[in-house]
């Protein structure tokens, strides 16, 4: 057995103040893209009626991605870790920490994390998975970031990777046109700059069953109904509120105003929920980055796919002021800020 893989060079002296800061981002969907009108005829097969102009008028989204039969979680998620190494100039070695956010992981256990890092063909360093549906990114952000602060890891690598296609009940039209299927990464490394200014976690666990895949796995059978069940209204309601209160307190936190935001990005679940957040933190809408057009809501994947899509177009440079946001089943909600 070899030992913990090396560190990188953190540039950290043992003294100086110790923070995490994005080294690279990466992201992938898969190939297969389904327009509203490709899911208007996939339900219509099914005897359910839906239209472009009502998804896009209640969602923003046109179209989603969806992985083939036989393609999984850490399939996705090794093409989008591949690219944000790539881009942070870091190779599979020099990683310590990976630990993915997902809702639907490979398989019961080992977690998809393990799978990954067999993937990317090293072996030794921490490895999980953490589960908050579409805050899992935000909330594996903000735990690689107090693992790297505490000393315990040098170099995370933190995705958001999800097949939320094989969970969607396609006899639901309320449910099934609104998500997809992605991956997205970031390289986590420690550094004596900022990096990571605070973070914001919450949960609110009254909620389960707003919204929830409330199947399990027991003595061979599935028991229960394996398939995502939402109250959209319900969602939404507490979506808006919870947004607000998250952004207000990690922008006090870091002793930070709204005005210093050069970018929001939030979970891309709908347009409507992200432009509200927006609009009550008073930023123009210019500075709100939306994937949810050609992405759908990718739960855990969205707001890494987001920030790579926006990193990738130039949009958000090195030294802008980002806020992160997540709200997803469980209840679950967070904010992390950063200085990109
Ligand atoms: N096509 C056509 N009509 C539809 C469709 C569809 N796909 N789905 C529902 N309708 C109909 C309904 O049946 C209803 O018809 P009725 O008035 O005759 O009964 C009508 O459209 C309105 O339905 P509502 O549910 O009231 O629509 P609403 O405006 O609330 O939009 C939506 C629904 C888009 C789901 C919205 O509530 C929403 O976005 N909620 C938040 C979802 C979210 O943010 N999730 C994030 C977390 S995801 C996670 O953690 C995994």
């Amino acid at each position: 057995m070899n030992p913990l893989p090396s560190s990188p060079t953190a540039h950290v002296s043992s003294q100086a103040p110790r923070f995490a800061r994005i080294a690279g981002t990466g992201s992938y969907l898969p190939p297969r893209r389904l327009s509203n009108a490709d899911m208007a005829a996939l339900l219509a097969e099914k005897g359910l009626e839906t239209s472009d102009e009502w998804i896009v008028e209640r969602t923003g989204i046109r179209a989603r991605h969806f992985v083939d039969d036989g393609v999984n979680s850490s399939d996705l998620a090794l093409h989008a870790s591949r690219a944000a190494l790539q881009a942070a100039g870091r190779t599979a070695d020099d990683v310590d920490l990976i630990i993915v956010a997902t809702s639907t992981p490979d398989m019961v256990f080992p977690s998809t994390a393990c799978i990954l890092q067999q993937k990317l063909g090293v072996h030794g360093c921490a490895a999980f998975d953490l589960q908050a549906v579409c805050s899992g990114f935000v909330y594996a952000l903000a735990v690689a970031d107090s693992m790297i602060k505490a000393g315990s890891a040098n170099c995370a690598l933190v995705v958001g990777a999800e097949v939320f296609s094989r969970i969607l009940d396609f006899n639901d039209r309320t449910t099934c046109v609104l998500f997809g299927d992605g991956a997205g990464a970031v390289v986590l490394e420690a550094s004596a700059e900022p990096g990571i200014l605070a973070t914001e976690l919450h949960a609110d666990g009254r909620h389960v069953g707003i919204l929830c895949v409330p199947g399990t796995v027991a003595g061979g059978q599935v028991l229960g109904d394996p398939l995502l069940k939402m109250d959209g209204q319900a969602v939404f309601k507490l979506a808006v509120g919870v947004l607000d209160s998250a952004a207000r307190a990690v922008l006090e936190k870091a002793g930070r105003s709204a005005e210093d935001l050069d970018w929001l990005i939030p979970h891309q679940a709908n347009i409507r929920i992200m432009q509200g957040t927006a609009k009550k933190l008073r930023l123009p809408l210019d500075k709100l980055i939306a994937t949810v057009d050609e992405h759908g809501n990718t739960s855990a994947a969205s707001v890494p796919l987001a920030l790579d899509v926006a990193v990738k177009s130039g949009r958000v440079k090195r030294g802008d002021t980002v806020m992160l946001e997540g709200v997803g089943g469980g209840f679950t909600w967070g904010a992390v800020l950063l200085d990109f």
